[in-house]
């Protein structure tokens, strides 16, 4: 028998996970054609639109990032605040039946290397997080990304002042997933001010530094010096073995240092010997873009900011990047795409790295108060349209748009 599963429970459990299987209300117009050389923006409920089109792009896409509303009760252009505490139950629990079947279809379209990205702040992040753990997995769980989104004081709490949120990160198959990398920083690269016949490279310790836990008795013996002397390993142990240094003499240097004493480092190499330049593990805290420099960028292509607190692109932009390799074609589907960010995140990422990532987007069409646009899924689309011209302008040669409308059956 299987052992009991810690999982979320909340009034309407059952009810919304039983929506799933119910066959989709609604229809796609025109019937939806998965075409990898074009970005597809549909336009309606997501829950509806996931359900139509789980039989094409079941376990075909690489990366989902998800932006769904918080759940703060603060009234934007679309609703963000769940139940209404009397009557159906509490916020957390209708926020939930609204969340779930949509994740729990989300994961159908991963791929078995695919993963899944979701922003959150701390109001549902306890509940996001045991959904995603039953429904992921949670040994496929990615260390969260905090993200600073803010660098400003503000105003609204008299204890502490939030200025972070969080990306969940989980893989459809942690085993498949592939190593996230990024480009090291200028900053990073000029250390790497040595250099001989095999190109430049960094001089590291081989002494260990550090914890001493659980030293190895493999990693403590003494070197021997160009002068004959011995070298007695200087910390609780060195980072190779013997039979290591032994087989890559070529990389041991020993030199004396300001005092006299002998020093053994190891050359970390900038470039691999087929010439691939070293990356890094991205990290858990994220401060290279704030809130406003989502909105900078809507002024940029708009004129005014039309929608309240879009991501920055910059941010989803490199997510995509760390998830996926330079120039590679990997589908990317949002489906709270909003103002489109993640739109313009792929896009620009396509254009700077030679990728033909293909977006889907989806974002309903609920009208909302604007002259030109009248709805969030127009604003959505004259984003990536105003991106793609923008982008056309430079030169580039963007993946071209087709558009599906889902709405109920009468
Ligand atoms: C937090 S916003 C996403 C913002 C977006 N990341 C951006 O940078 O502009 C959530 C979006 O999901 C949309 N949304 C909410 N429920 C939806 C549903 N059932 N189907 C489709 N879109 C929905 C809302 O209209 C809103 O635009």
């Amino acid at each position: 028998m299987e052992p009991p599963r810690t999982r979320i429970d909340w009034p309407g459990r059952h009810a919304a996970l039983l929506d799933v299987e119910r066959a989709s209300q609604s229809t796609c117009d025109p019937i939806f054609q998965p075409d990898p050389a074009r970005h597809t923006l549909i336009r309606g409920d997501n829950l509806e639109a996931l359900k139509l089109l789980v039989p094409s792009l079941e376990r075909k896409i690489r990366v989902i990032y998800i932006d769904p509303p918080y759940n703060t009760g603060n009234g934007l252009l679309y609703n963000d605040r769940f139940g209404s505490r009397g009557r159906d139950g509490d916020r957390h629990a209708s926020w939930l039946s609204m969340i779930a079947p949509r994740l729990l279809l989300a994961s159908r379209f991963l791929r078995d290397d695919g993963i899944f990205f979701a922003s959150i702040d701390d109001r549902e992040l306890p509940r996001l997080r045991m959904l995603c753990d039953e429904f992921f997995g949670e040994e496929n769980f990615i260390p969260m990304v905090v993200w600073r989104k803010k660098v400003v004081r503000g105003r609204g709490n008299r204890h502490i002042l939030p200025q972070t949120e969080y990306i969940l990160a989980y893989a459809r198959n942690i085993n498949a997933l592939a190593p996230f990398r990024e480009n090291l920083t200028h900053k990073m690269k000029a250390e790497y001010l040595h250099h001989d016949e095999r190109g430049p490279y960094k001089k590291i310790p081989l002494a260990k530094s550090g914890t001493r836990q659980s030293p190895r008795p493999n990693l403590y013996y003494p070197l021997t010096a160009p002068d004959g002397s011995e070298i007695p390993c200087p910390t609780h142990q060195w980072r190779w073995s013997r039979e290591t240094v032994e087989n890559r003499k070529d990389e041991i240097l020993i030199e004396k240092n300001r005092k006299g004493r002998w020093t053994v480092y190891t050359k970390q190499y900038l470039r691999s010997p087929t010439g691939e330049e070293r990356g890094r593990t991205p990290e858990s805290y994220y401060d290279r873009v704030t809130t406003s420099d989502g909105t900078a960028e809507m002024k940029e292509l708009f004129g005014e900011v039309v929608l309240d607190f879009p991501k920055p692109s910059r941010l989803v932009r490199d997510l995509i990047a760390w998830a996926t390799p330079p120039g590679s074609c990997d589908p990317v589907m949002d489906f709270f795409a909003g103002s489109g960010s993640t739109g313009q995140a792929v896009l620009e990422l396509n254009a700077a790295d030679g990728g033909s990532r293909p977006f889907y987007l989806i974002q309903s069409d609920d009208p909302i108060p604007h002259q030109e646009f009248r709805s969030i899924y127009e604003i959505c689309r004259g984003r990536v349209e105003r991106v793609i011209k923008k982008l056309e302008k430079e030169g580039k040669s963007p993946l071209p748009i087709r558009e599906y409308r889902v709405s109920p059956i009468p």
